[in-house]
């Protein structure tokens, strides 16, 4: 363990500039490094926060191919969006560059020729698929067929959407081209991999014996991985995307996307300090951190590790505090399904609110287990935390000042017991933080920081200086400046986690932040006497359920999309004779009353016309209807079946439904011109 680290190089996952970034990306990998970046400079530590666009790979060519552009356009257009997303939600990126830079392209591809040149790399001749049409190589994902698994005749040569199977190439039944549509044939290609076998006991020492103390999470998926046993990984692929393999007859080949992508944060750094990179990244006395989501989690501590210890002289990672994932109002985030929230449009329709989010993000962060966004949580947490608590806190303290002293800090006098325990709460804020910052505990540091804040509305609840202004005026002073040093301590320890409500505190408060220092930090005169303080203007404000509504209603018809778009009919049922047809009397009805059949759960009692006669029949539907809704519409009916007793109600028949894709059932009735009245038969 190194115990004075000289300087920090912090890096967050590239993302994938093949669309815009969402809650899911800032929850894990992005507001934990920020607050830790702004941590480390609050404290006077060196640091080099590194991001940037990941813009290789297959999935940026075939949403090119989608779209009739470049990938080189795909990537210039989503990587502005992302960089901007970043800049807006205050992400405090030292460097924020991009894969398809110049100087990453040479960066990555002397790193792989150096491993080439000194034979660290194994060259192997296989079997793939080969377009002839397309004239190339197929990845994975351009290779479609049928799934073995389940039949699915759209599977992909890597996976199955439908079965969720993985699947390799030549599993798959017959394998078609995505790009042409025609036939493959296996051609022998070769490529060149990495032995990791080769480096598994230097890792297994590495991280299951000398870094214990990583996240469980990380620590477990690394010794899994290592107790299953490492195999070669190809570094290079058949693709005209990506960084050209700077050998002799490699035409055609590029580097992996996960070999050139983590080299990234190498050639990032280089592009912002082409003269001192070498100083963070060769020398020992960098503590280097890779913030990423737990998809990630291989490719940081076993695979870029190798790579690393292959060349040779650069740092490897102290910690990979990666996190879990985030869900979105109980599922799965899907960019495909739309089931996402997008920052670009959450600051379009909260605009001036990125600490609410950051806030919401971090208080719920998926540090230990996948974790749920809800919208109900962020509103609550917006009016019962940051505006009830924190806001409210700071204005009482500020309006009261106003109101009482000109807005000039006053001179405490003696302390009672309250003022000194408050004091002492205080100042226990700055250790607790900074242990649980130290060790990647952001939602417990936040929950510290704000309980100052709760500390605080305790503590002018209690000394009630409305009232006490009325007989002592000293101890009203006494009682304001004890509030504002603790509005003063906010302002420092909120930085990391909400950077733009604690500029707006600085500013409130009329002090900077050469006063409003780390070191400061539950100070009890950090705002001396006779300090004149700015305007009291509100930290936050409420969310109203007008906007909560509207957000799940967006999400209600992303579903709808999602559901019809992934709707798959079921298998035909077994062949009936047209005799087995003809028995049935299907006919349209009319609805002349419905009601719940009582003490039931889900039977709906329905009165029907059927043209001939009127009956009664039982649907077990009350979990899609109201019966209400249902009286007096047609529908359609197998008016010949067998009477049943259900619940002590006779049912004369059966009414039928269609399954929407969302699993509700829907009347089915007729459509067209003309009426067609109750009895008409169906043929
Ligand atoms: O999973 C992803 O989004 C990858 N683009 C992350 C790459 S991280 C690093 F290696 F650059
Ligand atoms: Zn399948």
């Amino acid at each position: 363990m190194k115990t004075t680290p000289k300087r920090y190089l912090v890096t967050s996952a590239l993302p994938y500039a093949n669309g815009p970034v969402h809650i899911g990306h800032l929850a894990g990998v992005y507001i934990p490094a920020d607050i830790y970046s702004r941590y480390l400079r609050l404290r006077g530590r060196d640091v080099v926060f590194v991001g940037g666009s990941d813009e290789h790979g297959v999935p940026i060519t075939i949403k090119a191919r989608q779209q009739g552009c470049t990938p080189q356009q795909v990537v210039d257009k989503y990587h502005e969006m992302i960089k901007k997303s970043f800049e807006d939600f205050g992400i405090s990126f030292d460097v924020y560059s991009r894969t398809s830079s110049e100087i990453h392209h040479k960066t990555a591809s002397d790193f792989f020729k150096k491993l080439y040149d000194e034979g660290k790399l194994v060259e192997k001749t296989s079997e793939q698929y080969y377009d002839e049409e397309a004239g190339q190589f197929l990845a994975d994902r351009y290779i479609v067929g049928v799934c073995p698994k389940c039949g699915n005749e759209k599977a992909y040569g890597d996976q199955c959407e439908r079965c969720g199977s993985t699947l390799s190439p030549t599993e798959l039944i017959n394998p078609r081209s995505n790009i042409s549509g025609s036939k493959l044939e296996l051609r022998e290609t070769s490529h060149w991999y990495l032995p990791l076998d080769k480096y598994e006991p230097w890792l297994k020492q590495w991280i299951l014996e000398e870094h214990k103390e990583w996240k469980p999470n990380v620590y477990g998926q690394c010794k899994s991985w290592l107790d299953g046993g490492l195999q070669p990984r190809a570094v290079s692929r058949d693709l005209d995307w990506g960084v050209q393999i700077p050998v002799e007859g490699a035409q055609g080949k590029v580097l992996y996307v996960w070999f050139d992508a983590p080299i990234g944060y190498i050639s990032n750094t280089i592009e912002r300090l082409p003269d001192s990179w070498e100083k963070y990244w060769k020398s020992e006395d960098t503590t280097m951190v890779h913030f990423i989501g737990k998809d990630n989690i291989v490719f940081h501590c076993i695979v870029f590790p190798c790579m690393l210890k292959a060349h040779g002289g650069f740092v490897l990672p102290d910690n990979v505090p990666a996190n879990e994932f985030l869900n979105l109002e109980n599922d799965k985030i899907s960019t495909s399904a739309g089931w996402a929230v997008w920052l670009h449009e959450y600051l379009e329709e909260f605009p001036g609110k990125q600490d609410v989010l950051r806030y919401v993000l971090c208080a719920n962060a998926p540090e230990t287990k996948d974790n749920n966004f809800t919208w109900r949580d962020f509103q609550d947490r917006n009016n019962s935390e940051l505006v009830a608590i924190l806001g409210n806190f700071v204005n009482r303290a500020m309006v009261l000042t106003q109101k009482y002293f000109a807005g000039t800090v006053p001179q405490p006098g003696a302390l009672a017991d309250i003022d000194r325990e408050t004091l002492a709460e205080m100042k226990a804020v700055r250790p607790k933080v900074e242990e649980c910052l130290e060790n990647f505990r952001f939602r417990e540091a936040l929950r510290e920081a704000m309980g100052l804040a709760r500390t605080g509305n305790k503590y002018l609840a209690e000394t009630e200086p409305w009232k006490t202004i009325k007989t002592d005026e000293e101890r009203t002073k006494t009682i304001l400046n004890v509030a504002l040093q603790i509005s003063a301590s906010l302002a420092i320890v909120m930085e990391p986690f909400i950077p733009f409500t604690s500029e707006k505190l600085r500013k409130i408060l009329n002090a900077d932040s050469a006063t409003l220092t780390w070191e400061a930090l539950g100070g009890e005169a950090v705002l001396p006497v006779g300090h004149q303080l700015g305007e009291p203007v509100l930290l936050f404000d409420k969310v109203e359920d007008d906007a909560i509504n509207s957000q799940l209603k967006k999400l209600e018809e992303a579903k709808k999309r999602r559901d019809a778009q992934s709707y798959r009919a079921k298998p035909q049922k077994e062949r009936c004779s047209m005799e087995d047809f003809q028995k049935m009397d299907i006919r349209i009805v009319k609805i002349l009353e419905a009601e719940k059949v009582p003490k039931s759960k889900n039977l709906i009692k329905m009165l029907v016309d059927t043209g001939f006669d009127r009956r009664t029949v039982v649907s077990g539907v009350a979990e899609h209807f109201d019966p209400q809704t249902l009286t007096g519409r047609q529908a359609t009916m197998l008016v010949n079946l067998a009477p049943r007793t259900i619940m002590g109600v006779e049912s004369q028949g059966m009414i039928l439904y269609a399954e929407g894709c969302d699993g509700k059932l829907h009347l089915v009735q007729p459509s067209g011109d003309g009426e067609v009245k109750s009895g008409s038969p169906l043929s």
